[in-house]
C-alpha cells in the first residue's frame, strides 16, 4: 500500500503537470506585482475569467498602482466597475488602495497574515495574493478546490461551516508543495474549473480518474456535498423617472441596501410622495417591466415616467436639494455608475 504522503505527492505532481500541459495566458499571472494580483483575485471573486478580464484590463490600465487607485474618486471606481456586480467589491477595494496608500506609504501588505486584515480580503484571497506575488506556502480554498478535493478524496463535509472550511484548508495546506506554492494552487484553480466541472466533468481526460474516489465509486455527481442555497427575496421596484427640459432626475443610493454607492431614481413608495402632491402631475408607466435576478433577490421593476414642462426646472431642482436627489443633463449620465437594470432600462429608452 502507497502511504499518505506519497498519495499526497502523487495528486500534488499529477495537478503541476496537468497544468503544465494545459496553460493558459492569463495576465496576473505574467506579473508579481502585488497590487494587479490583489485587483485580479478580487474582481475574480463571484466572476468567470471571460467576463472579469475586460474589467482587469480597464483597471490597471486606468489606476496601474495603488496611487491612482487611492487617488481616484469612488464614484469613478464604481463607474469602471459598472456591470460586474456585487459592487460592495469595488467599495471595499478603493478603501483598501487609500488605507495602503494613506497608512502604509504605499507599502502592500506582503504576508497572508497582513493581507487577511484588509477589507474584503478572506482566507481565499490573502492565500492567492501571499502565494502567487511572494511565494507563501498557503493553499487556496474556493469553490473549484471545494470541488476536485470532496471528489478526489471522498469528502462529503458541507463546505459553508466554518468547521468544513477548516477541514479544507487543512487538507490543501497537507498537498501545496513547499516549492511552488503559486503555481500549485493556480493549478488547482483551473483544475477545477477546466477539468473537474462542476457539470459534466472530463473525466475521460483526467488524469486522477484510477484514484479518485468519487469517480471510482460513481458518485461524481453528487460530490462535493451541496452548500446551502441562499434564501431569495422578491421585491418590486417602482421607479419615478422624472425628466424636464433635457434633465433627469437621480438618486444616490445610501448604506445598507442593494448597490450602494450608485445611481438609480427616485422610488415612488419612498421618495416621490411629496413631489406629486406639490407638483399635482401624473406619471405614466412604461409598458415594459424589468425583472432582475440579484444573488438575494429577484427584483421586479416599473418605471413610471414624468415629464415635467421646462418652467418647472428652477422649482424641481430646489425640490430635488431637499430630497438628496441629483438633476443631472442626459448627456452627463453615462458618467454616473449605474446597476445594469438601470441600463437595460436607459437602453431600451434609447438614453
Ligand atoms: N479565479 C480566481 N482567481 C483566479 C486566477 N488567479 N486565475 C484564474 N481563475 C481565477
Amino acid at each position: 500500500m502507497k502511504s499518505k504522503v506519497t498519495e499526497n505527492q502523487f495528486f500534488s505532481n499529477t495537478i503541476l503537470s496537468w497544468y503544465r500541459e494545459n496553460p493558459r495566458d492569463l495576465p496576473w499571472r505574467e506579473t508579481q506585482d502585488p497590487y494587479k494580483i490583489w485587483l485580479s483575485e478580487i474582481i475574480l471573486q463571484q466572476t468567470r475569467v471571460a467576463q472579469g478580464l475586460p474589467y482587469y484590463q480597464a483597471f490597471v490600465q486606468t489606476y496601474p498602482s495603488v496611487k491612482e487607485l487611492a487617488e481616484a474618486p469612488e464614484k469613478e471606481v464604481l463607474r469602471l466597475w459598472q456591470g460586474l456586480g456585487y459592487y460592495s467589491r469595488a467599495r471595499n477595494l478603493h478603501a483598501c488602495a487609500q488605507y495602503i496608500w494613506r497608512e502604509l506609504g504605499g507599502n502592500f501588505p506582503n504576508r497572508y497574515a497582513t493581507l487577511i486584515q484588509l477589507k474584503g480580503v478572506g482566507s481565499y484571497t490573502a492565500a492567492a495574493i501571499s502565494s502567487f506575488a511572494f511565494g507563501e506556502v498557503q493553499a487556496v480554498v474556493d469553490g473549484n478546490v471545494f470541488r476536485v478535493l470532496a471528489r478526489y478524496f471522498g469528502i462529503a463535509t458541507n463546505i459553508s461551516s466554518g468547521k468544513g472550511k477548516k477541514e479544507f484548508e487543512a487538507l490543501a495546506n497537507q498537498l501545496i508543495p513547499k516549492n511552488s506554492p503559486g503555481e500549485f494552487n493556480q493549478a488547482m484553480m483551473d483544475f477545477g474549473s477546466r477539468c473537474c466541472a462542476p457539470k459534466n466533468p472530463s473525466c475521460g481526460e483526467c488524469p486522477l480518474t484510477a484514484s479518485c474516489f468519487a469517480f471510482q465509486k460513481g458518485l461524481v455527481a453528487s460530490l462535493p456535498l451541496k452548500v446551502n442555497k441562499t434564501k431569495v427575496k422578491d421585491r418590486t421596484l417602482n421607479y419615478l423617472v422624472i425628466r424636464c427640459d433635457g434633465k433627469l432626475v437621480w438618486k444616490k443610493r445610501g448604506e445598507g441596501d442593494i448597490w450602494t454607492g450608485l445611481y438609480d431614481f427616485p422610488l415612488l413608495d419612498q421618495d416621490s410622495a411629496p413631489l406629486q402632491a406639490d407638483l399635482n402631475q401624473e406619471a405614466r408607466l412604461f409598458p415594459k417591466k424589468y425583472r432582475h435576478l440579484l444573488s438575494h433577490q429577484r427584483i421586479l421593476a416599473c418605471f413610471w415616467e414624468l415629464e415635467l414642462a421646462p418652467a418647472k426646472l428652477l422649482e424641481l431642482e430646489q425640490w430635488c436639494q431637499k430630497k438628496g436627489l441629483e438633476v443631472v443633463e442626459v448627456g452627463k449620465i453615462d458618467a454616473l455608475p449605474k446597476p445594469k437594470l438601470i441600463l437595460r432600462y436607459l437602453t431600451d429608452r434609447e438614453f
